[in-house]
């Protein structure tokens, strides 16, 4: 009789400890924070909204365009409206209902900083 209560005690200790690790418990690491993951939200974006320091949004990716301004084949009242804001639709369409053409897709990634985090 002492040997089975001992048996019931002993595993329904086991199992509470399983079920206690399984949620965490006796973790000490507080789960990460937000703004410890890796990107740029769209208000850090915003601050960088001049031609001397321009950053855009695009399809979810951050970048820095500064140095591109001048290279871009319009003039840049045609571009700097985007800068500091989230230009996915303005890189779309150019703002006239037309896309960049590929080429220009394959210029982003040398400006990219990271992802847009929410
Ligand atoms: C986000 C705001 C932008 C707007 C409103 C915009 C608008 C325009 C316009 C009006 C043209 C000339 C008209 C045409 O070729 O159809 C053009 C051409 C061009 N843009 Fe942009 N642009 C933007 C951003 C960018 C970015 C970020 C890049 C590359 C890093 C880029 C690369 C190009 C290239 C390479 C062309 C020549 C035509 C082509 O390849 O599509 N543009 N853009």
């Amino acid at each position: 009789m002492m040997t089975r209560l001992l048996f019931l005690a002993s595993t329904a200790s086991f199992w509470i400890a399983v079920a206690w690790l399984w949620v965490g418990g006796g973790s000490d690491r507080p789960a990460p924070a937000l703004s410890a993951a890796p990107g740029h939200t769209l208000a850090e974006v915003a601050k960088h909204n001049r031609p001397e320091d321009c950053w855009m949004a695009i399809r979810g990716q951050v970048y820095d365009f500064t140095t591109y301004l001048p290279q871009h084949p319009t003039p840049p009242q045609v571009i700097l409206p985007s800068c500091g804001t989230d230009a996915t639709r303005a890189y779309e369409t150019k703002n006239v209902g037309r896309a960049h053409s590929p080429y220009a897709d394959t210029l982003l990634a040398k400006y990219r900083l990271g992802p847009l985090k929410p």
